[in-house]
């Protein structure tokens, strides 16, 4: 179709499957993926969350990819190039997603890039006060000082391009994400008093199980793949026309799982072995990385190190994720623009830097601020995203392909290169199950961001 020449492209299955993994390895697999699963049943929700990325995620997952490969286009140029006329808000809500996503995604990882900082100078104790993080998020300067040392390390990686900036950093990247999880998990598991944690974690209880569990573990699934938001149009209109998409997906879903598995090995046995007492403190949700972690780490025995290798791999995690935020974002104004890319990076720059500001002084000078009632502006805008617009444009994409494409033609693509063994279970899930469960994510989410019911 109508690849044109300038398009940049990865060089080949391995600098897509760590660029893809990169974007889906991110904060939601390390601190929100262990807490859901302490608190919906350990094991058992470990379980439901892996028979739902084997289908419903990968159904969704080649979908956007197919469409990507195909049309050679970002979401707009696609929606538009498979003549989705009725649909076309589905793919100006891809392009919206990442634009309102990458500026409060940036402040969390300023936010890392300050705990990083202050391990590195060997400041353990200060950070495992109860004060410190609510200190230094309503400091003002600070908070802004980080997040801008992260938005341009993100840019200075894009703009070198696809395969030069994005390719190559996650290329890099991933490997020592996965090793340093594996040594924090080993240091975790084999300290004294932590495998009452590793039952907890991994043994199901089945009392815990209810139809919370599956939506729980299917709207974490929807987030942590990076679905929904563009992203993998984009990166998918980069991938050649010779890589095996079918084992391309496989192997990205079992990093996906995988780093959030590890995760949670690393963090709740160690929360049991030295926060005192288990159940409460891990269920202490987004606030766990960053109030409860710095207690584990003072004291734990070499916490400062261990510290450290936490916040740099949660940065590197952070990092791989903004990137691909970034080029979604950059890709459309080359799409549709027509601008090079030196002068698309610097429009998303503009745009990171007016939405991220006013994330971070949502903690201090605008902390009187509650749109839609919630607690602060960061929170509305992750809710704004995550939970309702993605199912909303996860829902276009399925119908695009049902609708617009036809499933023949999806079908072709993926043949092109691969063997297509989970062609059926992909046709069914489409088009019988993806549908029903995005409204289910959707209209409970709703209900629980307005405090009507708790998930
Ligand atoms: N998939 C990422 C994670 O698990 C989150 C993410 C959201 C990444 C949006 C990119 C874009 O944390």
């Amino acid at each position: 179709m109508e690849h044109s020449n300038k398009r940049s492209n990865f060089s080949g299955k391995l600098g897509y499957v760590f660029a893809a993994a990169g974007s889906a390895v991110g904060l939601g697999n390390i601190w929100r993926f262990p807490y859901l699963a302490a608190k919906y049943g350990g094991g058992i929700f470990l379980l439901t969350y892996i028979l739902l990325a084997v289908t419903f995620g990968f159904a969704l997952f080649l979908s956007e990819t197919a469409v990507g490969r195909m049309t050679g286009k970002s979401s707009i140029g696609a929606f538009r190039a498979l003549g989705a006329k009725k649909l076309m808000a589905g793919g100006w809500l891809c392009t919206i997603i990442p634009m309102l996503i990458l500026p409060y995604y940036s402040v969390i990882g300023g936010w890392v890039c300050k705990y990083l900082f202050e391990y590195i100078k060997g400041n353990r104790q200060a950070m495992a006060t109860d004060t410190y993080f609510t200190g230094f998020l309503g400091e003002t300067m600070s908070p802004l000082f980080w997040f801008l040392l992260f938005a341009v390390i993100t840019f200075a990686i894009v703009i070198m391009g696809v395969e030069k900036g994005v390719e190559r950093v996650s290329k890099f990247l991933m490997p020592v994400l996965i090793l340093i999880a594996v040594a924090l998990s080993v240091y975790g598991v084999t300290r004294p008093g932590a495998m009452e944690g590793v039952k907890y974690y991994l043994i199901p209880d089945f009392s815990k199980f209810s139809i919370m569990t599956v939506v729980a573990a299917m709207g974490q699934m929807f987030y942590s793949l990076s679905i929904a938001m563009g992203i993998l149009i984009t990166y998918g209109s980069y991938m050649k026309k010779d890589i095996d998409m079918e084992s391309a997906i496989g192997q990205i879903e079992i990093m996906d799982s995988g780093i959030a598995f590890l995760a949670g090995m690393m963090i709740i046995p160690a929360v049991f072995a030295f926060a005192g007492g288990g159940e409460p403190n891990v269920n202490a949700g987004p606030s766990l990385m960053f109030v409860t972690m710095p207690k584990v780490f003072d004291s734990m025995p070499m916490g400062g190190v261990v510290g450290a290798g936490f916040f740099l791999l949660v940065l590197f995690a952070a990092l791989t994720s903004a990137i691909s935020l970034f080029e979604t974002c950059v890709s459309v104004f080359l799409d549709q623009m027509k601008w090079s890319r030196t002068k698309s990076c610097l429009a998303v720059g503009a745009i990171v830097v007016i939405l991220g500001v006013v994330n971070a002084l949502g903690f201090s000078v605008w902390s009187g601020v509650h749109p839609l009632g919630m607690s602060d502006i960061l929170t509305f805008f992750d809710f704004l995203t995550n939970s309702l617009m993605m199912p909303v444009s996860a829902i276009m994409i399925s119908l695009l392909v049902i609708k617009v494409a036809g499933f023949d033609r999806i079908i072709a693509e993926v043949k092109e290169t691969s063997a297509f063994k989970r062609e059926k279970a992909y046709v069914f899930c489409t088009k019988y199950l993806v549908i029903p469960g995005l409204l289910i994510i959707l209209i409970s989410s709703i209900l629980s961001g307005f405090n009507i019911i708790t998930l």
